[in-house]
């Protein structure tokens, strides 16, 4: 590390109102952390752009601590260990973990808890397939799922970084997969390069008749990534015995005040059916057996991953506005200069 190194950070200047600004966010550089004992100096060459960053901009505990004004923004990312006073990661251990919006942090792999991954993998599929959003589509679909061979699985937020994978998992299990996207395009990348059997654009077509048209005896698996509407036109669509994973509702991130519920819930009833949500890091223990089966199916072509990386650590705030206009095909990150 060259004397002259800074650390660039950008900090939660403001509680998001409605849609997430680029001016919630505030820039500013302080010196490179120092390692203390039993600590690493990591340096962070990817950031992952999830979802769940705009929830913890807010002032509102749910399954992690919100983020104070003047905070270091919290993100997933990648990096090296460029200094070590820790044994267990020696200089130049690929390591990721939530290092947060900026160039360099410090961690005893505790504090801030560090998976390992070996050079053979690049950072992106680290972050991405066999991170935490691949680690959500694995056990969301498989767990909470339960997939048979010949059910129809539905997911929205099918061409992202975690309805991409999921749908893939469910094609493996020999399941009728429709996914449920924002363009034409996405929609043919599902279809043609990942496998599914159909897609439906939410933004240009009528979900509801679509879905009638693809699955006239109902839906098997709801995978929700997205929720309001989409997931009441599923609700009146599913199958005897269902299950409707709720792995998050991107719909509802930005909005204010009261947000309505389900109306077709009551079909819950009638189909004897199951809604059920969940989140990954509960399952924390199993990421090394699932990963390496994820690898597996990678390595065998039966699983395909993509991402849309944006360069320059100075476009987070940008690329965390554009993850919820739809930018990314896949996992969505910005590589740092
Ligand atoms: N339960 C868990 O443990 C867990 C863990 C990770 C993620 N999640 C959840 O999983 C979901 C997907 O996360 P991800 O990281 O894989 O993100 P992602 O799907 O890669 O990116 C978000 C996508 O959502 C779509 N979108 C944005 N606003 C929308 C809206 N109002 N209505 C419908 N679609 C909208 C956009 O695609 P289009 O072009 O298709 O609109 C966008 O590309 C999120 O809800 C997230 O919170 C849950």
């Amino acid at each position: 590390m060259s004397s002259n190194e800074i650390n660039r950070q950008f900090r939660l200047a403001a509680r998001p109102k409605g849609m997430v600004k680029e001016s919630d966010l505030s820039y500013g550089e302080s010196p490179v952390p120092i390692a203390g004992p039993g600590e690493v100096l990591i340096r962070t060459r990817y950031v992952s752009l999830d979802p769940s960053m705009r929830g913890q901009m807010e002032n509102r505990a749910d399954y992690v601590a919100p983020l104070q004004i003047g905070d270091v923004m919290r993100a997933g990312a990648a990096g090296e260990v460029i200094e070590s006073n820790n044994p267990r990661f020696p200089i130049g251990t690929l390591v990721s973990g939530s290092f947060g919006m900026q160039d360099w942090c410090v961690s005893d792999g505790n504090n801030i808890p560090l998976r390992t991954f070996p050079p053979d993998i690049d950072p992106v599929t680290a972050l991405g397939v066999l991170g935490g959003t691949g680690m959500t589509a694995y056990f969301g679909l498989l767990e909470i799922g339960q997939p048979r061979v010949g059910d129809v699985v539905v997911l929205s937020g099918a061409a992202g970084a975690t309805g991409s994978i999921a749908g893939q998992i469910a094609k493996l299990k020999g399941c009728f997969v429709i996914g449920i996207a924002g363009s034409a395009e996405k929609c043919r990348w599902l279809i043609d390069d990942l496998g599914f059997d159909a897609a439906i654009n939410y933004k240009a077509q009528n979900v509801g008749e679509e879905l009638d048209r693809l699955c006239p005896n109902g839906i098997n698996i709801y995978f929700d990534n997205v929720g309001g509407e989409i997931l009441d036109t599923c609700l009146a669509r599913i199958a005897m015995n269902a299950r409707v994973v709720i792995c998050g509702g991107i719909s509802r991130y930005n909005t204010t005040g009261p947000i309505p519920g389900p109306r077709n819930y009551f079909n819950l009833v009638y189909r004897r059916a199951r809604m059920e949500g969940f989140i990954v890091i509960d399952y924390a223990r199993r990421f090394g057996e699932a990963s390496r089966e994820m690898k597996e199916w990678i390595d065998a072509g039966l699983i395909k991953h993509q991402a849309t990386v944006v360069d320059g650590l100075r476009n987070l705030p940008k690329t965390l506005v554009q993850l919820f206009e739809g930018v990314n095909t896949g996992k969505l990150m910005v590589r740092v200069d």
